[in-house]
């Protein structure tokens, strides 16, 4: 018998370890009839959620929010932006289940086990970018979407939150477009999240009610987040006018456009994985608000506003073809959905972040575009050169 430090024996360790494990699996009994008395009665559904997408610009903000309101989350993601969820992992423990995983290829049994609800964000997420190689972005975006979808109600998923676009509307379509107003899409962007949009809907449609599949169609987005993003309109203008002191308005200024706060799409995709079916289920809804449609114009006026000695310049074409005024009454109607963000909360926040330091304006990986280039030629730099798997080591 060895004896410890404080005069303890093995056998007294041995037994008073049995009773920490005995008191921790009690209680995690104890936690989960507690948790399962509150869903019976629907009163706090707290439940496992997947997020596909998780370590993204609106991921890596949507995931700590599902984990503050008490859910287990399960995050899908190859991580092309970083190691954006760490801070999260440490906080939340085994709350959290990250598969640094492709959605052409993960294996369903793990990754969807006892999964209740998923929102997929995962893609390649802007014009430029789905431009670069389109037969990827084919795989990715649209192949990649519809068999995450599609492995989901084959998994029993109950719900799934498909991430559209307010892009599906394209160019000219007018002002005050609903959620039955025609789709105009102008970029395979915007064509992969029609077809996927159309995929989900059917396969809920088909269920007979077993899955309910929801598409918000997200206003372009602004804000700070843990993955930046410096290639969405509000926070480009915003640091182009804190770096250079100057803002570019391309095609005139006058074409239309959405805007919502990051954090305001996390409470949206909370509300779509959660509410009751009668509410959303086979539903489309836009994201976004009113007060948040503005002219590209206004938008540099006000971002010229915030920045003291900001130069607007203003350049004759715009690649980008899009042009809407959207109208966001059925998810607040049906979802009693209010954003609690403006554009100029927006502009102060991602000001701050830049002041601080919290954000840096040079990283690659805040430009979508860049860090796709960048990764699709390492890729072929390595196919080229590598031997045995590696360029330079050996080993
Ligand atoms: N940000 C916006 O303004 C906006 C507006 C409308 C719709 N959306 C949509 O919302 C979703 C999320 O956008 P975001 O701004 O967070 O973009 P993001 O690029 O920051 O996030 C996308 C995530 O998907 C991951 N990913 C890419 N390919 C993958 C694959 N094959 N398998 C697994 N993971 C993969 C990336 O690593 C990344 O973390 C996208 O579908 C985007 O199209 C975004």
């Amino acid at each position: 018998m060895v004896n410890g430090a404080n005069g303890s024996t093995t056998k007294d360790k041995a037994s008073r370890d049995r009773h920490e494990i005995e008191a921790i699996s009690s209680e995690a009994v104890e936690l989960r009839r507690v948790r399962e008395t509150l869903m019976l009665g629907r009163t706090i559904p707290f439940m496992r959620i997947l997020v596909a997408g998780g370590a993204g610009f609106i991921g890596s903000v949507l995931v700590p929010h599902l984990l503050e309101a008490g859910h287990d989350v399960v995050v899908l993601d190859r991580f092309y932006f970083g190691p954006t969820l760490d801070a999260v992992a440490a906080k939340y423990g085994d709350k959290l289940s990250i598969f640094k995983d492709d959605i052409r290829t993960f294996e369903p049994k793990t990754v969807l086990s006892g999964v209740e609800a998923v929102v997929d964000l995962a893609g390649i997420s802007n014009d430029p970018s789905c431009d670069l190689e389109a037969h990827l972005t084919e795989s990715i975006n649209i192949a990649g979407g519809k068999r995450l979808a599609s492995l989901a109600r084959q998994a029993g998923v109950r719900r799934y939150v498909y991430t559209s676009s307010c892009s599906v509307y394209g160019h000219g379509a007018g002002l005050g477009l609903t959620e039955n107003s025609p789709r105009h899409p102008v970029s395979l962007y915007a064509r992969a999240k029609c077809e996927v949009e159309d995929y989900a809907l059917q396969l809920g449609r088909e269920s007979g009610g077993g899955f309910e599949s929801v598409a918000l169609r997200l206003a372009t987005v602004f804000g700070v987040s843990p993955r930046m993003r410096f290639d969405l309109a509000v926070n480009v203008m915003t640091k182009n006018a804190y770096v250079h002191r100057k803002v570019s308005v391309e095609g005139g200024g006058k074409q239309w456009r959405p805007f919502v706060h990051v954090t305001d799409v996390a409470r949206a995709m909370h509300l779509a994985a959660t509410a009751d079916a009668s509410r959303c289920a086979g539903r489309i809804f836009n994201v976004g608000s009113g007060e948040n449609n503005v002219q590209i114009a206004q938008l540099a006026y006000r971002v010229r506003d915030a920045v003291p000695s900001t130069e607007l310049v203003s350049v004759g074409t715009d690649p980008d073809l899009r042009d809407y005024n959207v109208t966001f009454d059925a998810i607040g109607e049906s979802l009693d959905y209010r954003t609690t963000r403006t554009i100029d909360d927006g502009i102060q926040e991602v000001l701050a972040a830049l002041r601080s330091g919290k954000v840096d304006p040079d990283d690659r990986r805040a430009y979508t575009l860049r860090q796709y280039v960048f990764l699709r030629e390492a890729e072929l730099t390595a196919q080229s050169l590598a031997m045995h798997g590696h360029i330079l080591g050996t080993a």
